[in-house]
């Protein structure tokens, strides 16, 4: 095994290696999250907004940019899924509590349902992709679904939002997995500055806060969708 090698299955073996790799691929999932949520908000400024941002997206470098795009974030969830439960099993296996007692610990909510809540959101995940990419919850293909714009035939996001948020069992589990994903957010969002080595005693607060109103951010601005559609403003 070559020292290079050697060296990086050292470093993913380690503690520290396995936080560092939860901490970088939550972070792209964490801006991910921010540009997907500002793409669909498009919504609100139109069909045609939203539809030629799902154009965009779909044809750039020539269907290939869609799949960098797929294959880069399917890399990050399974390396975030894989070190986090990996660290879970390490922190469990060196805290043997010979009274077989669960010891109090100094930590939130959250921070304690981390695990559970990532899990949960892995299977929003599979149920969105199924429901809006592969789309064999509800069919929304087809000529139904197609709209022509500036002279190009593009897939009728628009449409397809509006009909499948319309549903309010739908829209209900969506809302529930965006309440699950603020409290996902807000404590991984602090957590990556305290393995940046930034958290100190004073700035702990301060990151706090900041990952809480990130995720609010998120929870608002996911959640106008449905709402919207339910309301009729979004129609
Ligand atoms: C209410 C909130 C959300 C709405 C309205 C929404 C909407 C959509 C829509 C319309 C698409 C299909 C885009 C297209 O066909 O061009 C899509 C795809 C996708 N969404 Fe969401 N989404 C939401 C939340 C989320 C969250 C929280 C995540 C991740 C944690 C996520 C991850 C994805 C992924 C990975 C794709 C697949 C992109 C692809 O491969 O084409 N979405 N979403």
């Amino acid at each position: 095994m070559s020292s290079v090698v050697e060296s990086l299955s050292c470093f993913v073996r380690s503690s520290i290696g396995k936080k560092i790799l939860v901490a970088a691929t939550g972070l792209v999932l964490v801006l991910f999250v921010l540009g997907h949520m500002i793409g669909n908000l498009l919504a609100f400024a139109g069909p045609d907004a939203i539809n030629a941002y799902g154009h965009l997206l779909q044809t750039s470098l020539h269907g290939g940019g869609v799949w960098i795009a797929r294959l880069g974030l399917l890399a990050a969830v399974v390396v975030h899924v894989v070190a986090t439960i990996s660290l879970t099993r390490q922190s469990r296996a060196a805290r043997p509590d010979a009274y077989g007692r669960q010891k109090a610990q100094v930590s939130g909510r959250a921070a304690r349902t981390m695990i559970w809540s990532g899990l949960t959101l892995l299977c929003f995940i599979v149920f969105h992709l199924m429901h809006f990419t592969v789309r064999n919850i509800e069919n929304f293909g087809g000529p139904d679904y197609e709209v022509v714009l500036d002279g190009e035939k593009m897939h009728n996001v628009y449409k397809m939002v509006v009909v499948g948020f319309s549903h309010v069992g739908v829209s209900a589990f969506y809302i529930l997995s965006m309440v699950l994903l603020y409290g996902h957010l807000s404590h991984g969002v602090s957590s990556l500055f305290q393995t940046l080595g930034l958290a100190t005693y004073r700035s702990e607060r301060i990151f706090k806060a900041i990952g809480h109103a990130y995720a609010l951010l998120i929870l608002v601005g996911n959640c106008s969708i449905p709402l919207a559609v339910l309301a009729g403003v979004l129609k």
